[in-house]
């Protein structure tokens, strides 16, 4: 079948989103105490790889019209689940191990829609699959870096400050591989792709340079001196903010347009308005970084966990939750109630949640509801939840289901 590759990756990434929603809860509530770095980080990935970059795996199979990959697809959970114990484990060697075939299974799909790419020609390549081939791109130069950072932890006891690889590897994989494939994405679903302007190019020429800029001038600010290192995370960050504009005039209004009563299309629409509010969270975060000098202890975790959950709940979960939907669009409606709730609880539980970081600033190692991210972040944490059972239900039912109603 054409699309059990699209429909696994789905399920392995909806399943390894569980252990997110649920470390989550934990941190909301802080019930079990504050969570130790291992942990936090085990949230943070089993999130952006277990969650996110399964399902832009489970996408990029869907976007180039990819068949089988059945088993690429189980290699790809099995790593990618071994690299999210590897962390909470603690251990720098299994860390290191498995940081590196995390690395071969993204140069794998990066592979995959290269040369998917390649086959219809880049020179006619529309908007959205550009936008996926190079944000997949930049997705390998930060996963790259990632590991680099884990063997010299594994080798050297710790990872080097400057040049600032961690900072370099989240940038890129936030404001340069996310922004862009989520971009893509989004035109897709909204508008069906197939289209390539002059105005489009550009905005893929933005996005991609502005990422890799941003990067580029945290790994590199010894060299580049004083001035340079300054003025560069700005102007990275320009480049970002003007290929936003841009996505705000092509479809913004295709966005305004859908149903904002049921189906998928309406969590498409919604991922618009947070890619915004991210990047503009983003240039306010590199602002408050140069006026610290460089100094990232001195920048708000407040502003940075409600840029984080910006990107990674509001655009990414918002993107694939909706692309489920549309897929599974000829099965039966399971829990067909859910879609609602599932909607209202993710939007304006997420929502509430980065307004409270951003005013009353992070609840880590607070007591247990005593911040008002244990009222906010938990609306969120349930609504994924209950996303996570309903798509797993309709993505395992059979289309057969609806056949079978018809008259013979
Ligand atoms: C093969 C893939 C990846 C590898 C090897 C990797 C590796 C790492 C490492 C070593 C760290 C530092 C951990 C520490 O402080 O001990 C880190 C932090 C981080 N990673 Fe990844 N990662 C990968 C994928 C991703 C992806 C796909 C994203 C986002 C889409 C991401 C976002 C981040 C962020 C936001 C941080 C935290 C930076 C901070 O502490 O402020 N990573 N990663
Ligand atoms: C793709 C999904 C997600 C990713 C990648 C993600 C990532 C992160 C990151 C990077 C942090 C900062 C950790 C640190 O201090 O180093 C964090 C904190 C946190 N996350 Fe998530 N998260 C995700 C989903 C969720 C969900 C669904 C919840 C629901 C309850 C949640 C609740 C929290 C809370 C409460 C904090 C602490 C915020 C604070 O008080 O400062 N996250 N998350």
């Amino acid at each position: 079948m054409t699309t059990a590759g699209v429909r696994s990756a789905f399920q392995y990434g909806l399943a390894i989103f569980t252990l997110t929603a649920l470390l989550g809860l934990a941190n909301a509530t802080q019930v079990f105490g504050a969570l130790d770095r291992n942990t936090l980080l085990t949230h943070l990935h089993s999130g952006t790889l277990g969650w996110i970059t399964m399902g832009v795996i489970g996408l990029t199979i869907w976007i180039f019209g990819g068949t089988g990959r059945l088993m690429a697809v189980r290699l790809s959970a099995l790593s990618t689940a071994a690299y999210v114990l590897a962390f909470w484990s603690g251990n720098v060697y299994a860390r290191a191990t498995f940081g590196s075939t995390e690395l071969l299974v993204i140069l794998y799909w990066w592979w995959f829609a290269f040369a998917s790419a390649n086959r219809e020609g880049f020179g006619r390549l529309d908007i959205p699959k550009l936008s996926v081939v190079f944000g997949l791109t930049t997705l390998v130069i930060g996963s790259s870096i990632g590991v680099l950072a884990q063997i010299l932890l594994a080798s050297t006891g710790a990872i080097p400050q400057t040049p600032d690889l961690v900072g370099a590897h989240a940038s890129a994989q936030t404001g340069g591989y996310l922004v862009l494939v989520a971009a893509g994405f989004i035109e897709w679903q909204l508008t069906g792709g197939g289209k390539r302007s002059t105005l489009g190019l550009v905005q893929v020429g933005l996005l991609f340079i502005g990422g890799l800029l941003l990067s580029f001038s945290l790994l590199s600010a010894a060299q580049l001196g004083p001035q340079l290192s300054q003025a560069l995370p700005g102007i990275a960050t320009l480049f970002t903010l003007a290929g936003i504009v841009i996505i705000a005039f092509r479809f913004g209004r295709a966005a305004l347009g859908v149903s904002w009563t049921s189906g998928g299309a309406r969590h498409i629409a919604i991922a618009v308005g947070f890619l915004i509010l991210a990047v503009i969270l983003q240039a306010i975060l590199v602002q408050q970084f140069i006026a610290a000098q460089g100094d990232v202890n001195k920048v708000s975790i407040g502003l940075l966990h409600a840029l984080d959950h910006s990107y990674f709940v509001g655009l990414m979960t918002n993107v694939l939750f909706g692309a489920v939907l549309i897929f599974n669009m000829d099965r039966p409606r399971t829990w067909p109630w859910a879609d609602n709730v599932i909607f209202w609880g993710l939007n304006l539980g997420a929502a509430s949640f980065i307004a409270v970081l951003l005013t009353a600033g992070s609840g880590e190692g607070a007591k247990p509801f005593t911040n008002p991210v244990s009222f906010t972040a938990p609306i969120m944490g349930l609504a994924a939840l209950l996303g996570i059972a309903t798509l797993l239900m309709r993505l395992q039912s059979s289309p057969a289901a609806v056949t079978s109603a018809a008259p013979a």
